[in-house]
């Protein structure tokens, strides 16, 4: 393999992995992004030029995907709507490019014999109790419970269904809730630590009871990166860190890498069938792949994450007023 096609290079995962692809192997990578609102440029420079192309354009573009991908050995999808909220205002976008998109990807993918390995959640799987022992694994149901959910679990099941009726190529991954540098400021993590930074209380929904699992977004890059070279074709892998944490939990120790009091926070009403908890058993991943998660201290990782936000203003300025904004209209 020596060249592989990235779809939403320009996003939060997808420029780490980018970054990543750079650093550890000698591949050429093409990056197709639309450049939405989520994504921007600036999360790519400082690359190599003679390894790194920008393509600007539409995964639903069939023509431009087409033109694409006869130039690659692989391609590797992360492209997406993204944010739960945002579906839960205005579906239609999630279901043109989750589902549309992929479907342009597949079609050319299966056309040209090309490889694909596709970028999934965790929430495809819906959620669990706060209690319950089990976590999510390859083998549990499909039970998407908001708009970008249930996109992205049509989108594995597109890819699926090529894989059996056209022997695609093709390898699935569903990741755990990432964090890290590069990521849009209407997410979580990112959000909370720029309302610190500029003074402001973090806000958690309903009472901070739910669980995410986090994992830092170099260990995805990694976990994606072993797949490609080394996975099975037509197989699912689970990824996740064992970073389980309430959304109380995770604002508490930000307040306390900030130097502040861990109750500086406000509770606003809640998103509208907020999954409880996530968690993730990717036992798979690491015994057949030997895959393992480099970062394991979590406080460390939030630690780093909140200076790279700190360092890196000039990044995240600009969405910051727009997000908030629209968050004030939802009522967060
Ligand atoms: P993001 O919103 O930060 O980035 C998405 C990127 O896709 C942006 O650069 C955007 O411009 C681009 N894009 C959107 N629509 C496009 C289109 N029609 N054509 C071309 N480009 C388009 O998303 P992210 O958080 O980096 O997520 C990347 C992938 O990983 C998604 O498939 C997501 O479902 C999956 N995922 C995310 C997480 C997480 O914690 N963020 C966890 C597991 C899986
Ligand atoms: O599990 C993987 C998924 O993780 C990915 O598929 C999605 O693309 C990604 O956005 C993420 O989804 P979540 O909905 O879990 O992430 P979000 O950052 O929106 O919220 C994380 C948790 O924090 C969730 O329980 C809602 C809560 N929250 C969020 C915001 C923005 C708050 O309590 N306050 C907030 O201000």
């Amino acid at each position: 393999m020596q060249r592989i096609l990235v779809t939403g290079g320009a996003g939060f995962i997808g420029c780490n992995f980018v970054h990543f692809i750079m650093v550890h192997t000698r591949l050429h990578v093409t990056v197709l992004d639309k450049l939405t609102y989520a994504g921007t440029i600036d999360s790519l420079s400082g690359l190599p030029s003679g390894r790194f192309e920008f393509v600007q354009g539409d995964i639903c573009d069939a023509a431009l995907v087409d033109s694409l991908t006869p130039t690659v050995d692989a391609v590797v999808h992360f492209a997406a709507e993204s944010h739960n909220d945002n579906s839960l205002e205005d579906p239609r976008p999630f279901l043109d490019t989750n589902l549309g998109g992929t479907f342009t990807l597949i079609e050319a993918a299966r056309k040209h014999g090309t490889r694909f390995h596709h970028i999934s959640t965790d929430e495809v799987y819906g959620d669990l109790a706060l209690e319950d022992p089990d976590r999510f694994t390859e083998s549990s149901a499909y039970r998407p419970t908001s708009p970008y959910s249930a996109t992205k679990a049509g989108s594995d099941l597109l890819v699926r269904a090529w894989v059996r009726s056209f022997g695609l190529q093709a390898t699935i991954s569903n990741c755990s809730n990432n964090y890290g540098p590069y990521q849009h400021v209407e997410k979580f993590i990112p959000r909370q630590i720029t309302n610190i930074l500029d003074g402001v209380r973090p806000r958690l929904y309903g009472q901070g009871r739910n669980v995410r699992d986090w994992i830092h977004v170099a260990d995805h890059s990694s976990a994606v990166l072993k797949i490609l070279e080394a996975g099975r074709i037509g197989e699912t892998y689970l990824i996740g860190a064992d970073g389980e944490r309430s959304n109380r939990e995770v604002v508490e120790m930000l307040l306390e890498i900030a130097g502040k009091s861990r109750d500086a926070y406000d509770l606003v009403h809640d998103r509208p069938g907020h999954d409880l908890r996530y968690a993730i058993d990717s036992s798979k991943l690491r015994r057949e792949l030997g895959w393992m998660p480099g970062y394991r201290d979590f406080d460390a990782g939030l630690s780093d994450t909140m200076q790279w936000y700190r360092d890196n203003e000039d990044w995240w300025r600009p969405q910051k007023a727009a997000t908030e904004s629209k968050y004030a209209g939802q009522g967060h």
